[in-house]
């Protein structure tokens, strides 16, 4: 059970980067005796010296998930290399968003280069939200690479008004932190991106 845990929460980074069926595969490898240290990921975010770095992003660049003694280790693409090219959004982590729609990445839709996705415009606004902004669920922004089927009927019911969400669902990982916190951006940091509404400006207002 012990050693379970230990690879769950190494799985959870590397699939971040690269598909659970490598995370298992490195997950799996014994750490050796004696590594040479490799270098420091953690004294630059691409361009910026880590003290001019928002402080959620700080925080997790302390936050040593890595085995640094694993031979390969050094191996592992580093996810700042890899999106130095891409915009930050405000807490200092690459915009997916406007990497996607600027075309600084072109992920495809499947596995045959024939497939499209099935994008839809409906943003969905959500008031449950006590005194905070309400919610704007934009449908676009998602369908651009996520399928209906992703989201409909687990864990959403399709109809607006009718999935009792709450944050600290949310923070268990479950109706949008199935994937914010995950894959797309961190909840934690980022309310205003989901409450993005004003209380009393019309539902079309951005
Ligand atoms: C990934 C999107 C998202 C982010 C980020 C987010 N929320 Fe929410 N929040 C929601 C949704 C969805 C609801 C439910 C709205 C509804 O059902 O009408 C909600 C509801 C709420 C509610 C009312 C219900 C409850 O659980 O008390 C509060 C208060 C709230 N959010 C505060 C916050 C705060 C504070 C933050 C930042 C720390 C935050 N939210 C970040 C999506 C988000
Ligand atoms: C990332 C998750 C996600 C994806 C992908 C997604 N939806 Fe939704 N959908 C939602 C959420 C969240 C709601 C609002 C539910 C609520 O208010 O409780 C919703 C609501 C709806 C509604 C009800 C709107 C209304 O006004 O009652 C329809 C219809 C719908 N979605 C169709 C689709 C279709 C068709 C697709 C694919 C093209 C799709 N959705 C993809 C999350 C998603
Ligand atoms: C199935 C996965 C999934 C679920 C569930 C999901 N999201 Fe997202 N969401 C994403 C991904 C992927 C992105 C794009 C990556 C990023 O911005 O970090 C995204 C981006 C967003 C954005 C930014 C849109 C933009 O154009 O800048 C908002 C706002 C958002 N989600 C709100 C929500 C809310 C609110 C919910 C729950 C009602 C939700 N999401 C549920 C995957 C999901």
């Amino acid at each position: 059970m012990l050693r379970s845990k230990r690879i769950g929460l190494r799985l959870v980074t590397v699939l971040l980067l690269s598909g659970s069926a490598l995370g298992a595969a490195v997950a799996g490898l014994k750490a050796a005796p004696s590594v040479a240290p490799v270098e420091d990921a953690r004294t630059a975010v691409g361009e910026t010296p880590v003290a001019e770095l928002h402080p959620a992003r700080v925080a997790l660049e302390r936050n040593r998930i890595y085995d640094e003694s694993n031979p390969d280790f050094s191996r592992l693409q580093r996810i700042d290399d890899a999106t130095r090219h891409m915009k930050r959004d405000a807490v200092g982590f690459p915009d997916w968003m406007a990497a996607l729609r600027s075309g600084a990445i072109a992920p495809r839709a499947g596995h045959s280069p024939a497939a499209t996705m099935n994008v839809l415009d409906l943003d969905v606004t959500m008031k449950n939200t006590k005194e905070m902004p309400h919610v704007r669920f934009p449908h676009q922004s998602h369908t651009l690479w996520l399928d209906c089927s992703n989201c409909h009927p687990v864990p959403f019911i399709p109809k607006a008004g009718a999935n009792p969400i709450s944050m600290s669902e949310i923070f268990r990982g479950r109706y949008c932190g199935m994937c914010h916190d995950r894959v797309a951006f961190i909840t934690f940091f980022s309310c205003d991106r989901c409450h993005s509404v004003p209380q009393g400006a019309s539902l079309n207002q951005r």
